[in-house]
């Protein structure tokens, strides 16, 4: 099952294969996003949504109230459902 992945900003949308990375993915099609470590330290990744994503680790830079205000790190987090990047 694939989820979208629509960048308000930019006005792009993307589709994703359910449970796969967020970071990794979107490089794959092509989607020019910062990054650093791959390993939810550095915040390079960083990304607010709205929508439910699975963390696959634990951030190691991210304060639980950033987490409950939709920040993610895209680099550990997988797709879940459909999700609207806002920043
Ligand atoms: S690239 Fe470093 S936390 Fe995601």
């Amino acid at each position: 099952m694939k989820h979208k992945v629509d960048f308000i900003h930019s006005n792009e949308s993307f589709e994703l294969e359910e449970g796969s990375y967020i970071l990794e993915s979107l490089q794959q099609l092509g989607v020019d996003l910062p990054f650093d470590c791959c390993s939810g330290f550095c915040g390079a990744c960083l990304m607010q949504v709205e929508g439910d994503v699975t963390w696959a680790s634990e951030s190691h830079c991210l304060t639980q109230d950033e987490v409950d205000k939709g920040f993610i790190l895209s680099c550990i987090c997988k797709i879940k459902e459909s999700i609207k990047v806002v920043e």
